[in-house]
């Protein structure tokens, strides 16, 4: 069988219900990048790049200090299901490298989606420059990453055609490349046989 493309694979997962089991094996990661990428004591606006059914939306638009929480993704039925769980949501069905937002975000959010890629630093250098406001963080979290080589046979497994692996140090030198300061990485539950989700922050300057 013919591999495809990731926005093809998760659509399908959208349709089959997998959609829901991602995000219960993303929840403890994600709430940790929460934890470490929102702001306690500011208002902020949030988008989640690679959003799947909307859960990181949902739960971040109900904390206090959120002003708008926004989710974009390429998969129709993902979006789709976004929309009939939380009708009043803000989502949108585009592909990553052609969404402009009409205001910037002051946390751009993203869980597992930016080594769907084949060139992640074109996607970093969007993000830096069209949706992170001046002084705004990027945390993204990454399963598929060098170092944590049980994630290596992915593409075989998932029969999915585009899967970049990168290792921390490609991934921080990328971020930096697409203008992002202050870049830190860190991994989170790391365990026996599994290397972590791979974290990477970087903040875009304020004079920018
Ligand atoms: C592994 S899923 C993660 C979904 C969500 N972040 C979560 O944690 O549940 C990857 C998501 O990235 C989306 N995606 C992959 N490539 C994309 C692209 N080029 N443009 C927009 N979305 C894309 C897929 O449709 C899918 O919903």
């Amino acid at each position: 069988m013919a591999k495809r493309s990731p926005v093809e694979v998760f659509s399908e997962w959208a349709e089959i219900g997998k959609d829901e089991g991602m995000a219960k094996g993303h929840h403890s990661a994600v709430t940790q990048m929460l934890e470490i990428a929102l702001p306690t004591d500011e208002s902020f606006s949030f988008l989640d790049a690679g959003c799947g059914n909307g859960w990181v939306v949902r739960l971040v638009s109900q904390m206090e200090r959120c002003s708008q929480a926004s989710g974009v993704d390429g998969s129709e039925p993902m979006i789709e299901k976004a929309k009939a769980t939380d009708p009043g949501g803000s989502y949108f069905c585009s592909d990553l490298l052609e969404w402009v937002p009409s205001s910037l975000f002051d946390v751009v959010h993203s869980m597992e989606v930016f080594y769907y890629f084949d060139k992640p630093l074109e996607l970093l250098s969007h993000i830096h420059d069209s949706w992170v406001a001046p002084g705004g963080l990027l945390v993204m979290g990454a399963d598929f990453y060098r170092e944590n080589t049980v994630s290596h046979d992915w593409p075989e497994k998932t029969q999915i055609n585009t899967m970049t692996l990168l290792s921390e140090g490609e991934w921080i030198a990328l971020f930096e490349k697409a203008g992002f300061t202050e870049v830190k990485s860190r991994r989170i539950d790391p365990k026996e046989g599994w290397a972590g989700t791979l974290c990477v922050t970087g903040r875009k300057a304020t004079g920018f």
